[in-house]
Formats: C-alpha cells, structure tokens, sequence
C-alpha cells in the first residue's frame, strides 16, 4: 500500500471525537541508532521522517493543532557535536520543508526560548513563521528550548511586575490571566499527548497545559513510529471517557 492511500485505522475514526490538540514527546532517536551501532545523529536524521509522517495524518484526519518537543532546555547540556548537529538538522527541515508547509496550508509556530538558538536557526525560523502566519490549516507548533518551568517563571515575572507597576491587582490574577502569559497564549491546552521510546516521565514538557490532557505511552522508538500507530492512539483515545472531575450521566432507562 502506498503511504498515500487511506488508511483504514483512520477511516475507523470518528471525525467528531478528535483531538483539537495533539502534544508529542519524541523520544528514542538515540536509542534507534544505537541499536543499529549507527551515531546518535543518524537517529535524529531518521526522525524527521516521522515527522513528515505524523503531520501528514494530523492533516489527514483533520487534528488542527500539533505540538512537537523537538528540544528541551535540558538538552543544552548535551555534547556540542549533538547539539550542533540537531541545529543544522533543524536549519535544513526548515530549508527542505518551508515549500510542503505553504502548499499544504501548514502554519509553523515555536514555543521556547528560541533566543537561545544560533542566529541562521533564528532567521530561517523566523523566516518560515513569517512566511506561513496566514494559513488557516494545520497549526504546527515546534518546543525548541522549551522548558515548562522555566516558562512559568516568566509568565509570574510578568505577573508581578505588573502588579508591582500597579496595573493590577494580585485579585485579579486568575488561570486565563496566568495562561495568556505563556508562549501558549493563543493555543488551546492538548487533548491527548503522546511519548514514544517508553519513557514514563513528562521531561518539563507543557506542565500547566497538560492539566486534563490524556497521556499515551508507546514503547516504539521516534524513528520507528509513524502514521499508523498514530491512527490506532487517536482511536484508543476516542475510547477514553474524558469525565473532567464529573460523573458521568445516568444512562436513560
Ligand atoms: C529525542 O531522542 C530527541 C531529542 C531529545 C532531541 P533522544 O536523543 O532523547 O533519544 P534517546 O532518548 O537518547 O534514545
Ligand atoms: C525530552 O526527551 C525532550 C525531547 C524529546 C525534545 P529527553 O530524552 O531529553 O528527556 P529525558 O532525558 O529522557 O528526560
Ligand atoms: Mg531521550
């Protein structure tokens, strides 16, 4: 079957029980290549077609918005040759890709301190965000330098100064407030997020945001995770009873 034929996991969802907000954690890209005695890059390089991948079926589907951690704040601390060569992938995935998200009505966005990244990273990325703001699609939105807590920091910082400017008052600051101070701001919460590699932790990843969000752990490594084990998550999900602290109503009878 070629990958553009419709698949039949996604023919069995329903199209009225997706998830507004798709959040993934992809894990595993250097296990993958060790296990091949390949470096550590080569499995970043083959998770960018998981990538490709995993934004085609959202787009299929319909999921209108996709949150990918493509790296952390803690990720700084790894070796400079990782960390280089995870910038100069993510400089060439803007490069190669910058035309598939225009033409397919794919808006980019990044949430992190991506002050932080080298300058041509910046540019190319600024470049594509720019270059994309007025499709109305698929919103992809890349965690690069992300890190949840130190985003919350921010947001408090903010908080505070302007209640110590006397703009407002420490009353008045609710969970809307706090929300509209994250990078966040414009995005709703996920509905569903997704770690792959068997991880069980959330990696300072969207800890406010994830607040009522369903979690699925997959055992699969990033670069061997694709379309259809994104289509059998999104139907386990369709049978989760999201009750938010209620209970459920009595059946009629
Ligand atoms: C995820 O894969 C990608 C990034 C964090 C950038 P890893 O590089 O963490 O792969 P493992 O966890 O070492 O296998
Ligand atoms: C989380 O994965 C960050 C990204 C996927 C970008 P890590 O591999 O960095 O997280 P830990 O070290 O397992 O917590
Ligand atoms: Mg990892």
């Amino acid at each position: 079957m070629s990958s553009d034929a419709p698949s039949p996991e996604a023919a069995l969802l329903d199209p009225e029980r997706l998830p507004r907000h798709v959040a993934i954690i992809m894990d595993g890209n250097g296990r993958w290549a060790k296990k091949r005695l390949l470096n550590r890059v080569k499995g970043h390089e083959k998770g960018a077609d998981s990538v490709r991948a995993v934004v085609k079926a959202c787009r299929e589907v319909g999921v209108p918005y996709l949150t990918l951690y493509a790296f952390s704040t803690e990720n700084w601390q790894r070796p400079r040759m990782e960390v280089d060569a995870l910038m100069t992938l993510l400089k060439k995935f803007l490069q190669t890709e910058a035309e598939e998200l225009l033409t397919n009505n794919i808006r980019l966005d990044t949430i992190g301190e991506t002050g932080r990244l080298p300058e041509d990273v910046r540019q190319s990325l600024a470049r594509v965000v720019a270059q994309t703001r007025g499709n109305d699609g698929l919103h992809l939105i890349l965690a690069l330098s992300y890190g949840s807590r130190d985003e919350i920091v921010h947001a408090v910082r903010d908080i505070a100064a302007e209640a110590a400017a006397g703009r407002l008052s420490p009353s008045t600051v609710d969970e809307a407030l706090l929300s509209a101070k994250l990078f966040t701001r414009d995005i709703p919460d996920p509905d569903l997020l997704i770690r792959t590699s068997g991880e069980l932790r959330l990696s300072n990843f969207l800890l406010w945001q994830l607040a009522y969000a369903e979690f699925h752990f997959t055992p699969t490594l990033w670069p061997d995770f694709g379309r259809e084990e994104f289509f059998r998550i999104l139907a386990d999900y369709q049978r989760r009873d999201r009750r938010f602290g209620r209970v459920d109503p009595e059946p009629a009878s």
